[in-house]
């Protein structure tokens, strides 16, 4: 019988998944190849010479298909690191993206702003995995001395999976999961508001590559005509729900940061803030 070590399955697959036009296809064949066979990433590397048994080849001959059909790595191995933290993922969740860890230390900078004997409560508008209230409730500042943090989302499958990563991360105490349309389900004022929402067109939606259009939640990434919709109708609830001098900080894509900025007219310090690829990425403003 054939025989396949660490080393050549790695070669291989590396090699397939580039003819494939897959982003990082040694990254994805180290993390596929390492869940196979439950062992850390790193330790492929002292295993080279290890030939996995017949069980984990067929596992990871059929991760390898799906990945190279488009289904992403995270969801087939169902998980997904963001800010350091492990998070579940599954097809019901967006996969946290590494441009939203901005968003967390821009809030955990404002955060940093609030006196030891105060007690900021923060919203996090479409918690989706839990990502960001999780990323802030781990990362809360030591000043700061209480956690509340309402994190909301519109699919009760999403919120699922968002408290059993706060379960996961030990964090389930400071975050109250709720389902809410926006703002409307909560009767809480906020100092902090923050959210990364379907902020995607439907000229943009239709152009996303497969392996993001056939897999993650259309409700997690479509917004609209224009891409600000859901934006919008964020925006037009502040009043009611930000307390004032409290803060919102939006992710969003460069092609809508300055609409967004405008929606913020008349606001206290609005300023757009570039990612590390120095595209506008988030819109944070202050209420006055
Ligand atoms: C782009 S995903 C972001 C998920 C997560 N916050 C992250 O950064 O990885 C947007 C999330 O907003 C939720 N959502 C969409 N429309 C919503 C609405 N009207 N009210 C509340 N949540 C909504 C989606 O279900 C999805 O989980």
């Amino acid at each position: 019988m054939e025989t396949w070590t660490v080393k050549q399955l790695l070669e291989w697959t590396t090699d397939f998944f580039k003819k494939k036009g897959i982003e990082m296809p040694r990254l994805d064949a180290e993390i596929l190849l390492s869940t196979t066979m439950k062992i850390k990433r790193i330790e492929l590397y002292t295993n080279f010479e290890t030939e996995p048994t017949e069980t984990q080849r067929s596992l990871f001959r059929e991760f390898v298909k799906r990945h190279s059909m488009g289904e992403p790595v995270a969801y087939l191995v169902g998980f997904k690191e963001f800010y350091s933290i492990p998070l579940k993922v599954d097809p019901n969740v967006l996969i946290p993206r590494p441009e939203t860890e901005l968003l967390v230390l821009e809030t955990l900078d404002i955060l940093k702003t609030f006196s030891d004997n105060s007690f900021p409560i923060v919203c996090d508008v479409g918690t989706g995995s839990g990502a960001i209230a999780i990323a802030l409730a781990k990362n809360w500042p030591k000043s700061v001395k209480q956690t509340t943090i309402i994190a909301v989302d519109i699919s009760s499958e999403a919120l699922k999976i968002a408290e059993s990563n706060a379960v996961l991360n030990n964090v389930d105490r400071q975050i109250v999961f709720c389902y809410s349309d926006l703002l409307s389900g909560v009767t809480e004022t906020f100092d902090v508001i923050v959210c990364n929402l379907p902020y995607i067109s439907c000229s943009e939606y239709e152009l996303l590559p497969n392996h993001i259009k056939n897999f993650e939640p259309q409700q997690a990434l479509l917004a609209g005509a224009q891409g600000t919709e859901i934006i919008e109708r964020l925006t037009s609830q502040l009043p009611q729900k930000l307390k004032s001098g409290g803060s919102v900080l939006l992710e969003c894509s460069p092609m809508i940061a300055q609409s967004v900025a405008t929606l913020f007219t008349g606001w206290h310090s609005v300023k757009i803030i570039k990612d590390n690829a120095g595209y506008q990425r988030l819109v944070v403003a202050a209420k006055k």
